[in-house]
């Protein structure tokens, strides 16, 4: 039987892994698809010196690969997203089949692609877009089949895991951590993607299309950082129980769909809260399965590598007819429903709220009043004495109150705060940093 044929566009971390894991485990991949597979043709800006790519034919032109007529499978390796969108959808018009790891890709221009390929009667495959080498488009798309999937939890950033990690073990402030993240090769080119979350929105907004069975919608997903997270916020949060980490949040409400990525306090005995350092862990909970936890290396060549050669494979199975084909955003195209995505300010969580007031009688009793008028039930109260700064007045010296409170409507709490931030003995803008319901007791 003729070898199965592979181009791969982009010989960066993630290309020349999965050219590594192809290589490495030829024979294995043969046993389980039943014929060869080979790499064909590889496009690159350029091979570096410690690339050895044999006599394999090398072009620094990426469309060439798309264009030629011997490849049956493109992988999709340059990142970003202009050029990326231009070859996809051209080896989809030649009529090839495509593995992708470009979340920002998938995210931004997925219905597109995947309407295209529908159209060419092709596959266009993405595990390696979310949570590197963790299976969990299989495990959503095909292992859940059976569920209503209620709600994903995920840590799908492994470098500000890592940083919020490191802020904890380390008592490391926020960036002497991101420096180190990015010696490490943890960090986006553009390192804003992972810590303002835009990286983590990119993969939760295809985590919630495949669980719920709606269009892509990255526009509608709520994106917030986490720069303005101190040491005192985590050691606050420790002396409460939980532990703080940056969390994307999908789940099916009645009202409809939250899509959320920001810092969350997680309880401290949830597996979730135990994920550390560049780490990634994905928590699904499905109506009949209850909840499911999938853990494993977010990033990194080989393992990311893997995950795009596990893709190849599956697309080979279907070339040969071995497997039943899985619609791109698991369920029928023509079955993806409407739900409406729901603004931050329709979601309903409990809240850490860090205040900073003037030590003067009675400030407690104004915040705990505005609190009580909007029904906003409070869990646990700590006041922090800072010390007192002999350059400072005595009714002038600052305490820092840290507030937990129970479930409440955004837009309620909102309110609550800017009544909070209008008392005169409220010193600056109030952190709140909401805290993530995962079941637990
Ligand atoms: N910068 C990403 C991360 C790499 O930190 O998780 C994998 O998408």
């Amino acid at each position: 039987m003729d070898a199965v044929k592979v181009g791969i566009c982009g010989l960066g971390t993630v290309g020349y892994g999965s050219f590594t894991v192809l290589k490495n485990n030829s024979e294995e991949i043969a046993r389980r698809v039943g014929q060869q597979v080979v790499v064909t043709q590889i496009a690159s800006r350029a091979l570096k010196a410690d690339q050895d790519i044999g006599n394999i034919p090398f072009t620094t032109d990426v469309m060439e690969v798309v264009q030629n007529p011997e490849i049956d499978i493109v992988l999709e390796l340059i990142g970003g997203v202009e050029l990326a969108l231009k070859l996809v959808l051209t080896a989809i018009e030649n009529g090839k089949h495509v593995v992708t790891a470009n979340k920002a890709l998938i995210a931004l221009h997925g219905n597109e692609i995947f309407a295209a390929a529908k159209a060419k009667n092709v596959i266009v495959a993405y595990e390696a877009a979310v949570a590197g080498g963790i299976p969990i488009i299989k495990g959503l798309r095909e292992g859940l089949a059976s569920n209503h999937i209620q709600w994903i939890a995920g840590i799908i950033n492994g470098t500000s895991n890592f940083i919020l990690s490191e802020m904890r073990e380390k008592g490391s402030d926020f960036s002497a951590v991101l420096k180190q993240a990015q010696e490490l090769g943890y960090a986006e080119a553009d390192p804003t993607f992972d810590i303002e979350g835009i990286d983590a929105a990119h993969k939760l907004t295809i985590l919630s299309s495949i669980a719920f069975g709606i269009p892509l919608q990255f526009e509608k997903a709520y994106t917030e950082g986490i720069s303005e997270i101190t040491i005192a916020d985590i050691r606050n949060a420790e002396e409460l129980g939980y532990r703080i980490k940056h969390l994307g949040l999908s789940a099916k409400t009645e009202e409809g769909i939250e899509l959320r990525v920001h810092p969350a306090l997680i309880n401290e005995e949830n597996l979730l809260a135990n994920v550390n350092g560049v780490m990634n862990a994905v928590m699904v909970n499905g109506d009949a399965v209850g909840s499911t936890l999938y853990y494993g290396a977010g990033a990194g060549a080989m393992p990311t590598g893997a995950a795009v050669v596990s893709d190849v494979v599956d697309v080979v199975r279907n070339m040969r007819g071995l497997a039943g084909s899985v619609p791109a955003l698991a369920f029928e195209a023509d079955a993806l429903s409407d739900t409406k995505i729901l603004p931050i300010e329709s979601v309903e969580s409990a809240y850490y709220l860090r205040i900073s007031v003037k030590d003067k009688a009675g400030v407690m009793a104004d915040i705990t009043e505005i609190l009580g008028d909007l029904n906003i039930n409070i869990e646990a109260i700590i006041q922090k004495d800072k010390g007192t700064n002999a350059q400072i007045r005595e009714e002038d010296q600052l305490k820092t109150v840290i507030i937990l409170t129970h479930k409440v409507k955004e837009s309620v709490m909102l309110k609550a705060i800017g009544k909070i931030e209008s008392l005169g003995a409220v010193a600056k803008k109030v952190t709140m940093i909401r805290v993530a319901d995962l079941g637990d007791e």
